[in-house]
């Protein structure tokens, strides 16, 4: 009798508290889902313009050297004071070929590691500043969580964690620690898109009101190519937008993302999967498949505006990241041809030639778009475009990012991403998830700051005083 009444009080409460989905962190509350945000801890703090002691020099280790990770170790040698420590791979043959990279650049030899534990050891020596891990996503978080406890700042591949449980690991860690722990979103510091944020900061937009990315890649022809097919065993067991930050990562910074503005809810929507079902029963003899082959995700803000995603790696499409800003004034777009409109002709910002006409209906002359490129370029991005160019990595923003990851460190400066970027952009996977799994409900986003997304004001990046 008395078990019958234990489970009648649980399927009570169970009911008017609106559980579903628990086991995964949120509540249903009047029809939208609410994920858990955990207290903050006791000296726990927050890390917001995290300044720390600057390194004359970044001693370097490096974790993961897939297809992904050899090209980082290269762009290292091109920076400057770095030194770098480590190299580990689960597989010794990949430790041996970034071995090579360094020989062949004329840098001393690193220590090495390799075997599953290995990046353990790398993570406790004493002669490390920064872990920079290019793994598959499952070990992200769990390695970054054991880097910051032994003192180490981390760089991140993206995304940085898979679940909002993870982005929550990673912000308590960061603010136990007081360590960096900054995702490596390259896209933002993408020529255009860093055009487009000064020009965007500079008002040529007027007040920005919507932006688009997304991340439309066919990987066909990498699928096999991941050690331990980690990236398709992971989308045939998770729906939704599992790779958004390239994305999301530029919007965020134009439209002021805990730095004034918050996202606050999503909901999300996927089709059939067709392609993605045939490959993993090919690849994996895989009979279901979570992931749709095309996911599209409404963002609104708190003040308002709104951001849309898409996310399809699965069907012939040309590449496209989708970046579109649409201003009370103007209007940027990346894919598939860079171009904008204006409606405002004030010759100080644009200083157009006569016969131009901007009325915002069409895209400004080809003349003009260049014109707005070469005036408007980002000064991070003069300041280092030409070598980035020379050493590569997507055309030159991975060298870009690397660099301010550096410059930042020895200069104890904010990192232009941290920790809550990481959260706010990785948690996308599992929030629009949880969106289609419960019918395309409306999801309201955790606020990884604990109420202080609107103490900072604007995305800026830091820049050293001149000595
Ligand atoms: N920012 C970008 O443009 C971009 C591009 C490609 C990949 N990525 C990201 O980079 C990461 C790696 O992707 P990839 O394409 O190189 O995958 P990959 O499978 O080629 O490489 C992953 C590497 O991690 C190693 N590894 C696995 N377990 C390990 C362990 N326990 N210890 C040490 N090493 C271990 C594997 O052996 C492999 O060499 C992913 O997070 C991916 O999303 C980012």
């Amino acid at each position: 009798m008395k078990k019958i009444l234990f489970y009648l009080i649980g399927a009570v409460l169970l009911v008017f508290s609106g559980c579903a989905g628990s086991g995964n962190g949120y509540r249903i509350v009047d029809n939208t889902i609410v994920f858990d945000v955990p207290e903050r801890a006791e000296g726990q703090k927050s890390v917001l313009g995290l300044r720390t002691e600057p390194l004359d020099t970044v001693r370097v280790g490096f974790i993961g050297l897939g297809m992904r990770g050899p090209g980082a170790v290269k762009r290292f040698t091109y920076l400057d004071g770095v030194e770098i420590k480590a190299l580990c791979d689960l597989l010794p043959d990949r430790v041996a070929t970034a071995r090579k990279i360094l020989a062949d650049r004329g840098w001393p030899e690193a220590a090495e590691y390799s075997g599953e534990d290995g990046w353990k050891a790398l993570c406790e020596r004493n002669d490390i500043d920064l872990v920079y891990i290019c793994t598959g996503w499952q070990k992200h978080v769990e390695m970054a969580v054991y880097a910051m406890r032994h003192g180490k700042h981390v760089a991140i591949e993206v995304p940085a964690a898979t679940s909002v449980k993870e982005c929550w690991e990673l912000v308590d860690v960061a603010e136990q620690t007081q360590r960096h722990c900054m995702m490596l979103e390259n896209c933002v510091y993408d020529f255009f898109e860093m055009t487009v944020l000064n020009m965007a900061q500079q008002g040529l937009f007027g007040e920005i009101l919507h932006v688009e990315g997304g991340y439309i890649h066919n990987l066909d022809e990498f699928w096999d190519r991941y050690q331990g097919n980690w990236r398709l065993a992971f989308n045939q067991e998770h729906k939704g937008d599992v790779y958004a930050t390239h994305g999301l990562g530029p919007a965020c910074q134009v439209l002021d993302i805990h730095r004034g503005d918050r996202m606050t809810r999503l909901v999300s929507m996927e089709t059939v999967s067709v392609n993605g079902a045939a490959t993993a029963k090919k690849l994996m003899d895989a009979g279901t498949f979570a992931n749709g082959d095309h996911t599209v995700t409404m963002i609104q803000t708190a003040r308002g505006r709104s951001i849309l995603l898409q996310h399809n790696v699965y069907t012939p499409r040309p590449y496209s990241r989708e970046y579109q800003v649409t201003g009370t004034k103007g209007f940027a777009n990346k894919y598939p041809s860079e171009g904008f409109a204006f409606s405002d002709t004030d010759p100080e910002k644009f200083g157009l030639a006569d016969h131009e006409d901007l009325s915002g209906h069409s895209f400004v002359s080809e003349e003009t778009r260049k014109m707005l490129m070469e005036k408007y370029r980002h000064p991070i991005t003069a300041e280092i475009e030409a070598k980035a160019r020379e050493v590569g990595g997507h055309g030159g923003m991975d060298f870009i990012m690397d660099y301010r990851l550096v410059y930042c460190l020895r200069n104890g400066l904010p990192l232009d991403q941290d920790v809550y970027d990481a959260a706010e952009w990785s948690c996308i996977g599992d929030l629009s998830a949880a969106s289609i799994e419960n019918g395309n409900m409306p999801v309201e986003f955790p606020d990884f700051t604990r109420g202080d997304w609107n103490k900072t004001d604007g995305y800026r990046h830091a820049v050293a005083p001149v000595r």
